[in-house]
């Protein structure tokens, strides 16, 4: 970026120019966007990952699902975008039947929707707009993604979403050159530029150290509620999830055994979820 460009820059100004036009066509909540319908998931070795799992989440929601390690957080939200077939049950995610997905229809369902790791996944050696960029390559021809060569307009989405997480003075530093919260923004850009219509995030802030982690929790609560874009976010430390997301999920050994708004998390309800262990959380 030039120096000019970054006299210019104010947070959040590229956004409010260009992203929030889109605003207004996208769904309300209060409409079905996720159904599981007595979904279980039998993985091949026996082990039960879900267990006649029953839910609907609307759009625009913000949920976080909590549990034990092993309780089955991973199952059900990679269940979602099919990187896990379920074994019984049907599972509706935006009007379609998941398990009818394939080839073409597949790769076009993904595309809405974005997931994040704990890992980050990004090329490290790159810098942060290369990396956003990466996730337009499966709309492009074969020899343009060769050749690295992205239009101005490419580009300059790019930038807004980089901006969108605060990074936008980060564009062309290296990522290997970035804190953890940085390079988790930039994935969180990578995936917004995709446009999704859900972020799935499995364990986004447990590499993260506690102050970082509640910048990036803040930044998903942003996104949530300025994009109307769902988000589900499995997280090990109940107190992040308490203060950011507006319904909690509590599995325990596949089942739901909770479901409801964070205000009704009482103390029981948790015993419950962890079945009496200590609650972990983040602290700060
Ligand atoms: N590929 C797999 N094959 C067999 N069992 C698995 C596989 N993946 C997960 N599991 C098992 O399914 C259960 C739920 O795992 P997971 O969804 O990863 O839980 P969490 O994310 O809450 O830690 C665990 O008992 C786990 O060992
Ligand atoms: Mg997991």
């Amino acid at each position: 970026m030039s120096r000019a460009a970054v006299a210019l820059w104010q947070p959040g100004f590229l956004f409010t120019k260009h992203i929030s036009k889109r605003q207004a066509a996208w769904p309300q909540k209060g409409i079905a966007l996720i159904e599981f319908k007595h979904v279980s998931k039998t993985y091949p070795n026996g082990t039960k990952g879900l267990k006649d799992v029953n839910l609907t989440i609307d759009q625009g929601e913000f949920v976080a699902i909590i549990g034990l390690s092993g309780a089955g957080k991973s199952t059900l939200i990679r269940t979602i975008n099919r990187m896990i077939d379920v074994t019984e049950g049907q599972l509706i995610v935006d009007g379609t039947d998941v398990m009818t997905l394939k080839g073409k229809s597949m790769r076009r369902f993904r595309r809405k929707i974005g997931m994040i790791f704990q890992s980050f996944n990004l090329v490290s050696r790159s810098t942060a707009i290369k990396n956003v960029l990466t996730s337009m390559v499966p709309d492009m021809p074969w020899w343009k993604v060769l050749l690295g060569i992205f239009s101005k307009e490419q580009k300059m989405h790019a930038l807004e979403a980089l901006d969108k997480v605060g990074i936008l003075d980060k564009a062309y530093i290296r990522c290997d050159q970035l804190s953890g919260g940085q390079q988790q923004r930039v994935a969180l850009a990578r995936t917004l530029n995709q446009t999704p219509t859900i972020i799935l995030a499995d364990e986004p802030v447990a590499a993260l150290d506690p102050v970082t982690a509640h910048q990036v929790m803040g930044d998903f609560k942003r996104i949530n509620e300025e994009m109307n874009i769902s988000i589900l976010i499995n997280i090990h430390h109940v107190d992040l999830a308490l203060k950011y997301a507006s319904r909690v999920i509590g599995i325990r050994a596949g089942e739901v055994v909770y479901d409801g708004p964070c205000s009704q998390v009482t103390q029981a309800v948790l015993d419950s979820i962890y079945n009496g262990a200590a609650i972990p959380t983040a602290g700060e």
